[in-house]
């Protein structure tokens, strides 16, 4: 799912970013362009770094991130 539509991230992009090592958004938008051009997607980007599913789903913690229909 496209997270960032003026760079064409993925969510998958950033949470590969964020296991790279990316710990904020600017750190993300570095690694990967997202939330670099207009800041809409920033509050979804956060939610990706906290471990939120921005997408209404439930979050499954430790390991690799994954998400899951709840
Ligand atoms: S939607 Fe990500 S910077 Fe505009």
């Amino acid at each position: 799912m496209v997270v960032c539509h003026c760079r064409a991230v993925s969510e998958r992009s950033i949470r590969h970013a964020v296991e790279g090592g990316a710990a904020d958004v600017e750190s993300v938008g570095r690694r990967c362009g997202a939330g670099t051009v207009c800041g809409g997607c920033r509050p979804t980007i956060e939610m990706i770094l906290t471990g939120v599913c921005p997408f209404g789903l439930t979050s499954l913690s430790g390991g690799d991130a994954v998400w899951a229909v709840s």
